[in-house]
């Protein structure tokens, strides 16, 4: 290795270590981090990416050399962007042009992007983000290059965990306030803390509360050339990685909205694969409204104080339940048993996920007395024989196991075929009688929960989600 080499990969040592001390922002830190890097191999541009709380996008931190369009691009999907860095592997690309692993190559190809050195960044081991360098011609870089670069990663990921410990120990101190939620990492530490405009911020928190991942300002669309330049563009407000969905929100200034319908309009004929929505003042105040949440409805839904699964997870997993259960039963006939009223969101879902012939079947009970000589009596049997049939129960909760136990003694007298038991949720801590369960969806902690089919005195059912409930709160509202 030539002695200048040597002495551009020490500077750049130096440099980095000088801005890892300093008191600059974190995404300061690494822009300087991005340039040294790139300055020492001789590289045109640097960026420096970690994966989102999901694993599946990469989000920058970092850049250097590169434009900012280049840099707003749609986010870079984990697992199509040259999926052997995140493998830990160290990649060349020597014609970014031309490489089907290249996710943008067009994009590439306007920034005048030839070749591509990526490193992975570890942390304990696992994979957490990438250092790609990328030249304007056609580049080889040496194993000297390599090594500089996997040390720049590593210093990259001691930087992170600079970042997120002093993050923690700031909202330890607002933990003391009353806010016990630790922030989740990294995710939230590489957002914007500076939204555009109130109103963003307010939708980030509540996309925040029902647990959606969010995208500040992910890429900006080009929408007027004009010789061969980029004359206009337009960038949404959020994208939300789990919809594939953009939206714009435009409270701002409603003069300016009939100038963004245009540019809307303009961008889904140009992009027709993009799924943008327009959000007006009055749509977004009744979608706060609707949830409780915001200017006008003061706190979120009443009583309700954490999201245990969302809608969303709730449908992943009960989608698996039936993946599994009809894998379980190929070649045969089932039928499903419910009891009213929780199961009816539960039931719906799981059966539509059922790829078998299936009947279904419900039952009402009702509860007389109090504690000890409680009684459990029927009030609506099963209108169909289940004698010599498969029969899967379908529950939506099993608590101390009593309900359970009572209803598979009574469908055990009618000497079905076979008898299993499917459960969405089991609180396993407040069991008394022992019961088989041999599907659960979720078990959960001993706390009162509400939606998506449960209630609280008859109320909360149509909740899309699974919430924890203190009726002190719900009252207070
Ligand atoms: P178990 O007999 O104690 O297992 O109670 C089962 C029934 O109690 C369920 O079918 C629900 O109707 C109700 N239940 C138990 N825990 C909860 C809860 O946290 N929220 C709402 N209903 C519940
Ligand atoms: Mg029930």
């Amino acid at each position: 290795m030539s002695s200048r080499r040597k002495d551009n990969y020490y500077l750049a040592l130096r440099q980095i270590a000088k801005v890892a001390n300093s008191d600059l922002s974190t995404r300061r830190i690494f822009n300087s981090v991005a340039k040294s890097a790139a300055k020492a191999v001789g590289a045109n541009g640097c960026r420096i990416s970690f994966l989102d709380a999901q694993k599946e996008y990469l989000i920058d931190v970092g850049a250097h050399g590169l434009s900012d369009f280049y840099l707003k691009k749609a986010p870079l999907e984990a697992r199509k962007s040259i999926p052997e860095v995140l493998n830990g592997e160290v990649v060349y690309i020597a014609d970014a042009t031309k490489d089907e692993r290249i996710q943008h190559t067009q994009i590439a190809k306007a920034q005048r992007i030839s070749s591509i050195l990526a490193a992975p960044i570890t942390e304990k081991g696992e994979v957490s983000g990438e250092i790609r360098l990328y030249t304007h011609d056609l580049h080889q870089f040496s194993e000297g290059d390599k090594n500089f670069l996997l040390a720049a990663a590593n210093l990259s990921a001691a930087l992170l965990a600079k970042d997120e410990l002093q993050r923690l120990l700031g909202s330890g101190y607002k933990g003391l306030q009353g806010q016990s939620k630790l922030p989740q990492l990294p995710a939230t530490s590489l957002r914007p803390t500076e939204f555009a405009h109130p109103s963003e911020e307010e939708f980030a928190r509540l996309l925040d509360f029902y647990q959606i991942e969010w995208l500040y300002e992910p890429r900006s669309f080009p929408l007027r050339w004009e010789n061969g330049g980029i004359v206009e563009m337009f960038t949404p407000d959020f994208y939300l990685p789990e919809f594939d969905l953009y939206i714009e929100l435009t409270t701002l200034k409603q003069g300016l909205v009939t100038e963004k319908h245009r540019k809307v309009r303009r961008l889904k004929e140009l992009y027709p694969e993009a799924n943008i929505k327009l959000l007006n003042k009055n749509d977004f105040l009744r979608l706060l409204a609707k949830y409780g949440y915001g200017s006008l409805g003061g706190a979120k839904v009443p009583g309700i104080d954490r999201i245990l699964f969302t809608h969303n997870q709730i449908q992943r997993r009960v989608k698996a339940l039936a993946r599994q259960i009809s894998r379980d039963y190929e070649g045969e006939k089932l039928v499903l048993v419910g009891v009213l009223k929780g199961i009816v969101c539960f039931m719906t879902d799981l059966m539509q996920h059922l790829s078998l012939p299936v009947s279904v079947d419900f039952m009402a009970i009702s509860y007389y007395g109090e504690g000890k000589s409680q009684l459990v009596k029927i009030t609506k049997d099963l209108d169909d024989s289940i004698t010599g049939r498969h029969v899967l129960m379908v529950e939506d909760i099993v608590d101390t196991g009593m309900t359970l136990n009572y209803v598979l003694k009574y469908l055990l007298a009618h000497e079905p075929a076979s008898l299993r038991v499917c459960t969405l949720l089991d609180k396993r801590a407040r069991r008394l009688v022992d019961v088989p369960l041999d599907y659960v969806g979720f078990e959960i902690p001993d706390e009162f929960i509400v939606g998506y089919g449960l209630d609280y005195r008859g109320e909360y059912r149509n909740l899309p989600f699974i919430g924890t409930f203190h009726p002190e709160l719900a009252e207070e509202g």
